[in-house]
């Protein structure tokens, strides 16, 4: 629903009030006593009191004299792109209930571009269930290629795959207290800290990426971007989707170059009717970084996550709390204070997983949940945006490793 005018507020009055003071909207999930975020949308007690005055008093329209300019947006974009990349026409066939397809396109930048916003926008919503844009180099494109060529591809000793989903193996050894294996919580061999570089996610309720000022990731030239969409097709037609990626160019000098660890624990099983089922991933910095913005990631089972900073000489510090996790709201928390994470510091992450009939999205109580592409299936993701703390102008130009 729109609330532009008053006429189209006016009918939504005492319902705006009732969310406003409980806090349901606007959406915003993190503690608001750990951490400062440039993007926090809760209001404050005097705009909540401004609500409630109105409502009591009539909820009468104003002096139009008094209103202030209506915000312009590009249709469709709370962005305003400089460019837009679509992906050529995809048809989301009625048999395609999860699916994930990883489309490529290619920038065609002639030299390297420091992105500082960035926004993904569905093509179609009733089956563009979540959309990652990422930066792939030229160099690695034809690699990238052949690996989704590949009819079992990701499936090894721990994987299986059923159509365009991955699965982890029922019988894949149970890994719950990733702090204590030597990967963290990743699959055994592979560190639980996944390094990618994302302009934009679409996800459910999530907001674009506005970096801080100075504050940018890079496209290298001639890079391509590759969408990896799930798609989720219940509607029983055949869809056809164009999903597109806004980027906005930083405008102000890049003093900060930033990318994504993304910190997993890959190997947990959730017992069936289990309403408070801990899950542990930790994560050592192998470089000194400056903490940009967080994001919790879980499926409908997710029921908190909290993340916390080990730090070298002992002292802990609490990054995030999302104390009552909602999949149908995935924020990034952007940090009104960039700070420095430095080298060795442990990441360490707990979620609980509410896997009873008491979680009212729950899809199956009765099952034992693993790691999955579905939905029905589960994640445990904590990842940190994070900035190179050398200048830009002091290094070497290369890519983030
Ligand atoms: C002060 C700002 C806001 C007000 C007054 C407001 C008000 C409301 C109201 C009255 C509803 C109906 C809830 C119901 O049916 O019980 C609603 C639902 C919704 N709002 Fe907001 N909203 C605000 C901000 C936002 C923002 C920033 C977003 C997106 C980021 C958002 C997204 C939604 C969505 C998706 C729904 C439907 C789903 C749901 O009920 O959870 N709202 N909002």
């Amino acid at each position: 629903m729109s609330l532009m005018t008053y006429e189209e507020v006016l009918p939504f009055g005492r319902m705006i009030r009732q969310d406003v003071e409980q806090r349901k909207m606007p959406p915003w999930h993190a503690d608001p006593n750990v951490g400062e975020f440039m993007n926090d949308a809760r209001l404050s007690d005097s705009d909540i009191a401004t609500i409630d005055a109105w409502v009591k008093e009539g909820m009468k329209e104003g002096d139009s004299k008094d209103l202030p300019p209506a915000p312009a947006f590009e249709k469709g974009w709370h962005i305003k792109p400089d460019v837009v990349f679509t992906i050529p026409e995809f048809l989301v066939p009625k048999t395609a209930q999860d699916d994930y397809e990883y489309i490529y396109v290619p920038t065609n930048f002639t030299e390297d571009k420091w992105i500082q916003a960035g926004e993904v926008l569905p093509g179609d919503r009733r089956v563009v269930h979540h959309a990652t844009v990422s930066v792939i180099d030229q160099a690695e494109y034809a690699k990238h290629l052949a690996e989704h060529a590949k009819e079992n591809e990701g499936v090894d000793e721990f994987h299986f795959r059923t159509g365009k989903v991955l699965h982890l193996r029922p019988d894949a050894p149970v890994i719950d207290d990733g702090c204590l294996a030597p990967d963290g919580g990743g699959i055994p061999g592979h560190p639980s800290g996944y390094l990618n570089i994302v302009p934009a996610i679409y996800l459910p309720g999530h907001m674009p990426e506005i970096r801080p000022t100075g504050y940018a990731l890079r496209i290298p030239a001639g890079a391509y971007l590759q969408f990896q969409v799930h798609y989720s097709n219940h509607h029983g037609l055949d869809v056809k989707d164009r999903t597109s990626v806004g980027l906005v160019f930083a405008k102000e000098p890049v003093k900060h170059e930033v990318a994504q660890y993304e910190i997993w624990n890959n190997m947990f099983r959730i017992p069936p009717n289990d309403s408070n089922h801990r899950v542990t991933s930790c994560f050592t910095l192998p470089k000194d970084v400056t903490a940009v913005a967080y994001t919790a990631h879980m499926h409908f089972r997710g029921k908190s996550m909290t993340t916390k900073a080990i730090y070298p000489d002992g002292h802990e510090e609490v990054l995030l709390d999302v104390p009552h996790y909602d999949f149908r709201w995935q924020e990034t928390y952007f940090l009104k204070k960039q700070f420095l994470l430095p080298k060795g510091a442990k990441l360490m992450t707990v979620a609980y997983f509410d896997n009873s009939k008491n979680n009212p999205l729950n899809p199956d109580p009765s099952k034992a949940v693993r790691w999955g592409e579905p939905s029905d299936e589960e994640m445990m993701g904590f990842w940190l945006q994070f900035a190179d703390p050398q200048l830009v102008t002091e290094r070497p130009v290369t890519a983030q490793k």
